[in-house]
């Protein structure tokens, strides 16, 4: 059986990330790698942050902090959100690690030895004020098209033109705003794609085969207009150095490798970081080199497609060494905030740590998740959340496992009572159940997140249905030993609902797990699936089983809740 590797986009160091960027690589990731162990597979989830580059280095300088200092922080803050939106990973490296340091450098030489890379002098813009060259972005000047004053030395804002930093009208830098700028020569290393371009279309056409439409035509696109090759190195402090052993000249001018060069190979160094860990039991190199029985799922959001399905297998190409590349690429459109972006500048939308002081991580999880933007963009709004949270969450699953534990302990005290035995209707439900796992479990197979979702509610739906059949409120008057079995066969159902549920809601899962008192302790090991034949007989938890009833599951949002959100987050009326 193979072995999964899991690994979602490393998120950016320069600030807490927003709903739109969780909803596209890191849950996703988690409830597929939840299921994936779940179900008894083997599953190494690797995440890390992506720390080198210019904009971390601008952050750092806006925080007053020495750029190393800035993205410790930094990633501690971010880890700290993860850890509250319970993302399960295997390990959450840095992209500054050593061990990246030292594979982003095996990889350059590598690279060097098969006549992939090429050193070629550039002409660039330097600035003596800051001591450094200066990326075309951080050049602004007037537009000489539109006469637009803040116009990027790439591309003008206003007119949108693409420009050259030379075009530009009174040209300074965005980092000091000096003027004192010139053009130096200065030489990089180039890597050349061109040549890789055939390996490349391959690899995609055998590999490529089952992606998602959404990943395979936008790598399509890139090979059609053809690989260029590309500078891999820049002037800054702050990155992989280039190593002084196969570059001497460029090492001692203090270059380092382009962020995204280093980016994608961190998801091999976390992996080595992890190891690092617990050296004994753990192997990184197994999961990545001549790793024949590794399954190995990328996640991210459609920017980073061209990244992860071309330029990364290139550079993984020209090695010449076996390492892994993916076998299938899960790309997501964009979450946007009534139909606009996400906006960090204008205060528009959620980030992801502001979300989880407002409400828990199960609220946003299942709501992300069932309107993950799969097949198109697709559109947060307050109302939407607000509905799916009261409906599914609040009505269909938590008032479902409150009101069977609530009147069975008030009629039948503090045990799953006896009753009869299953009859018909159970027989019936029970067949209902295996047949939407079934098609639960196909859906998170196949990596159909608003799919399975529907049949997750579905499952809980029919819960409430079987419920207002039998309506045991009305039973006991009656038939008591018909109102226990009801009520014995809900709460089976509560512990299945609780094992199912658990990659998109893992707390609450493990909050309905933990009602029942299960003599082998169970309920407080992690859950495996249920089969089959479990499902059809719902037997999880016998006559005489000690229970409680949790605290209510899932607070409905009010409306003075929504109005309250929709002022402090801009609405409808700004998009
Ligand atoms: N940090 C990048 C972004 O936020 C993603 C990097 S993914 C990697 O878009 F594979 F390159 F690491
Ligand atoms: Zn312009």
């Amino acid at each position: 059986m193979a072995r999964h590797l899991i690994t979602s986009a490393l998120p950016y160091i320069n600030g807490i990330k927003h709903l739109g960027n969780m909803v596209g690589s890191m849950l996703p990731a988690d409830v597929y790698t939840r299921f994936l162990r779940q179900t008894g597979r083997e599953a190494l989830y690797i995440c890390a942050t992506d720390e080198h580059g210019t904009p971390a280095e601008l952050a750092a300088k806006e925080a007053g902090l020495p750029v190393a200092e800035f993205c410790a922080q930094q990633h501690e803050a971010q880890k700290a959100v993860y850890d509250g939106f319970r993302i399960s990973f295997d390990y959450f490296g840095r992209s500054s690690s050593a061990e990246n340091r030292e594979i982003t450098q095996h990889f350059a030489r590598q690279l060097q030895k098969n006549g992939f890379i090429e050193e070629r002098a550039i002409r660039q813009v330097y600035s003596l004020t800051d001591g450094r060259f200066l990326p075309d972005r951080y050049i602004v000047g007037t537009c000489p098209h539109c006469g637009y004053d803040k116009a990027r030395g790439d591309q003008c804002e206003n007119c949108t033109r693409v420009l050259d930093p030379t075009d530009l009208i009174d040209a300074r830098s965005a980092i000091s705003g000096s003027s004192d700028l010139e053009v130096r020569e200065t030489k990089h290393l180039f890597l050349l794609q061109s040549k890789l371009q055939g390996e490349v279309e391959a690899w995609i056409d055998e590999h490529g085969k089952d992606w998602p439409v959404l990943a395979s035509s936008i790598a399509r696109k890139w090979l059609t207009e053809g690989l260029n090759d590309r500078a891999i190195t820049r002037d800054l402090d702050w990155g992989v150095p280039v190593p002084a052993d196969t570059w001497p000249e460029l090492a001692a001018e203090g270059k380092v490798f382009y962020v995204w060069f280093d980016a994608p190979i961190e998801y091999i160094g976390a992996t080595k970081e992890w190891a690092g860990q617990d050296p004994e039991n753990r192997d990184w190199k197994s999961w990545w080199y001549e790793a024949e029985d590794v399954r190995y799922t990328q996640f991210m959001a459609k920017d980073n497609v061209p990244f992860h399905t071309v330029m990364f297998p290139a550079t993984e190409l020209g090695t010449r060494e076996p390492w892994k590349k993916v076998d299938y690429v899960k790309a997501f459109n964009w979450l946007t905030y009534y139909g606009g972006k996400f906006s960090t500048s204008q205060k528009r939308g959620v980030f992801t740590d502001t979300a989880l002081e407002l409400l828990p991580a199960d609220y946003w999880r299942y709501f992300l998740m069932a309107a993950a933007p799969e097949s198109d963009d697709s559109s947060f709004t307050w109302e939407h959340f607000a509905a799916t949270v009261n409906k599914d969450l609040a009505d269909t699953l938590g008032n479902f496992v409150n009101r069977v534990l609530s009147f069975s302990r008030k009629r039948f005290g503090d045990a799953v009572p006896v009753g009869l035995e299953e009859g018909e209707a159970e027989a019936q439900l029970g067949q209902q159940i295996a047949e939407l796992l079934l098609e639960y479990e196909r859906h998170l197979e196949d990596l159909q997140f608003r799919k399975a979702a529907q049949a997750l509610r579905a499952l809980w739906s029919a819960g409430n249905s079987y419920l207002e059949t039998k309506a045991p409120w009305l039973e006991i008057k009656t038939d008591p030993e018909g109102a226990a079995l009801t009520l014995r066969t809900a709460m089976n159902l509560i512990h299945l609902y609780a094992v199912v549920s658990e990659p998109f809601i893992p707390a609450t899962a493990a909050a309905m797990r933990s009602a029942f008192a299960l003599e082998d302790g169970t309920a407080q090991k992690r859950a495996t699936w249920v089969t089959q034949d479990e499902a059809k007989s719902l037997t999880f938890v016998p006559a005489g089983t000690p229970f409680t009833v949790p605290p209510v599951l899932f607070a409905k949002i009010t409306d003075e809740d929504l109005e309250t959100y929709r002022e402090r987050f801009g609405g409808s009326e700004e998009a």
